[in-house]
């Protein structure tokens, strides 16, 4: 089995490439992807920069170039709920695209013809985080992640994402890497740590805690291979 794993920026995928510790360094597409044996499982691991096109265009790759199975996504958020402090994990259940507007149409956010507002994430990858979650003792949340092409550093912007869909947590990958995996028929799952709170000490914030939770974020998404890898 292959299975990739994937973030937006170097510091999310730094602590597995550590855990690794050899790898092969392969040059496609104007990014680097690394490929290692690890416990009989075949991995590809990159970071796609920031954004849903560097990320769709990361993920596409994986599947089409790389011949991955399965994806998961590792990296941190911004939260939407109260309920989520910096370091906690999120698991997202179903993923929308907040800053695709064409309801001059007469549709509503986070919709296209021939798309869907949501993207639901794969319900038995959900059910193994949920194993893992128990054996390190602790308490991931699932949640709506909503995605787009914005840092939000903004109370009045964070609420209406959170208020229009029902969301949890935001970041600017998720949704993409959902639409690519649902379109390509491969299981995903998407898991953040939260960094800040979407407001306006997200930027201060962010940089603070950017490193300790995609930490917490890689951490977990290494047990979940463990498990795949039996
Ligand atoms: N990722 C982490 N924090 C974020 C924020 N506030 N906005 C967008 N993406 C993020």
């Amino acid at each position: 089995m292959k299975i990739a794993i994937m973030g937006a920026m170097p510091e999310e995928i730094a602590p597995i490439l550590e855990k690794l510790g050899t790898y092969k360094t392969t040059q496609y597409a104007k990014n680097n992807y690394y490929e290692a044996s690890y416990k009989g499982v075949d991995l590809v691991i990159a970071y796609s920069k920031i954004g849903k096109v560097f990320s769709t265009l990361t993920a596409t790759t994986m599947i089409e170039h790389f011949g991955a199975e399965k994806l998961l996504f590792s990296g941190v958020a911004g939260a939407i709920s109260p309920a989520l402090k910096v370091g906690d994990l999120v698991v997202a259940t179903k993923l929308s695209q907040h800053d695709l507007d064409i309801t001059a149409f007469g549709h509503p956010f986070g919709y296209v013809p021939e798309g869907s507002v949501y993207v639901e994430t794969d319900k038995e990858l959900i059910a193994l985080s949920k194993l893992v979650a128990h054996e390190m003792n602790k308490n991931v949340k699932e949640g709506v992640i909503a995605t787009g092409d914005q840092f939000v550093a903004n109370e009045e912007r964070k609420n209406w994402i959170g208020a229009t869909f029902s969301a949890d947590a935001l970041e600017m990958e998720g949704a993409s890497v959902a639409v690519v995996c649902d379109a390509l028929d491969v299981p995903f799952f998407i898991l953040r740590a939260i960094s800040d709170a979407a407001d306006m000490d997200a930027s201060f914030s962010f940089d603070e805690f950017l490193q300790t939770s995609a930490q917490e974020s890689a951490e977990f998404v290494m047990k979940m291979v463990d498990k795949l890898a039996r």
